[in-house]
């Protein structure tokens, strides 16, 4: 079975005014230049999104957003659409991050929505999913996750789901400073995979690529990209330093 290939993103949040992102992207590239085995995708705010491209230029890092709407086009004041991120380069689109769910009552009904217009449109998504921390403490991990894979991916094609990120990221360990252990990361990530081998089939589960989030630093990254279901991380705060994210690809590399 080939091994997938590792991705490390950095989620941004809502960080960066456009003069800042640029300089943090001429500072980065110098930095992973010459880096090869990893795929490395920026998902900066929407604001800073053209400025990035941009100054990517030249590399094989890819663009992503932090999220969309799931209509091309219309009458929805303050949204963006999957047509736009296109236009703009994005490769990736982050889809059903926590915070979304949690401050913008985003449903998993919304977000399988943007799952499939994301697909419909060329974008591949990474789906965040991941129990809060009353749902571990009452023994529900499995279940929470279950129910967001379930209803996140409902409908989406074979072909869809063999080249969807997934993102395991337990709510509790995002922002925190606290990491889940290499084992618990490991653990959720091949639930996951078990249950799209179970909905789907073995070969579109072995070839999607899941992804651990929550307090990712350099001096944890290795230790989580040597568990075998693990193919990644998406990075919040350490992402947006170049250096801290820079050495973060570097020891991911395995
Ligand atoms: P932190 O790395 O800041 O914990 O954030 C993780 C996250 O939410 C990435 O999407």
């Amino acid at each position: 079975m080939g091994k997938r290939e590792p991705i490390i993103a950095a989620n941004w949040k809502m960080h960066k005014t456009v003069a800042e992102a640029r300089e943090y992207v001429r500072r980065f590239r110098e930095l992973v230049e010459g880096f090869s085995g990893v795929e490395i995708v920026l998902a900066p705010p929407f604001t800073a999104l053209p400025a990035v491209r941009e100054e990517l230029c030249g590399t094989a890092i890819a663009l992503a957003a932090q999220d969309m709407w799931h209509e091309p086009l219309g009458a929805y004041t303050g949204a963006i659409s999957p047509l736009m991120l296109r236009d703009l380069g994005c490769q990736y689109v982050i889809i059903g991050h926590s915070e979304r769910r949690e401050h913008c009552k985003e449903t998993d009904e919304l977000i399988n929505k943007k799952l499939r217009a994301a697909f419909a449109h060329g974008l591949t998504p990474i789906l965040c999913v991941g129990e809060k921390l009353e749902d571990r403490r009452a023994g529900l991990t499995q279940a929470v996750l279950e129910r967001q894979v379930r209803a996140d991916l409902a409908g989406l094609a074979k072909g869809d789901v063999a080249r969807l990120v997934i993102a395991y990221e337990p709510v509790w360990a995002i922002g925190t400073g606290e990491t889940a252990s290499p084992q618990d990361a490991n653990e959720g990530a091949k639930f996951i995979r078990a249950l799209v081998a179970k909905l789907w089939d073995e070969a579109t589960a072995q070839s999607a690529r899941i992804q651990y989030g929550g307090s990712v630093k350099p001096e944890n990254i290795a230790a989580l990209m040597a568990e075998e279901n693990v193919d990644g991380a998406l990075v919040g705060g350490a992402s947006l330093d170049p250096a801290a994210f820079a050495e973060i690809v570097r020891r991911a590399r395995g």
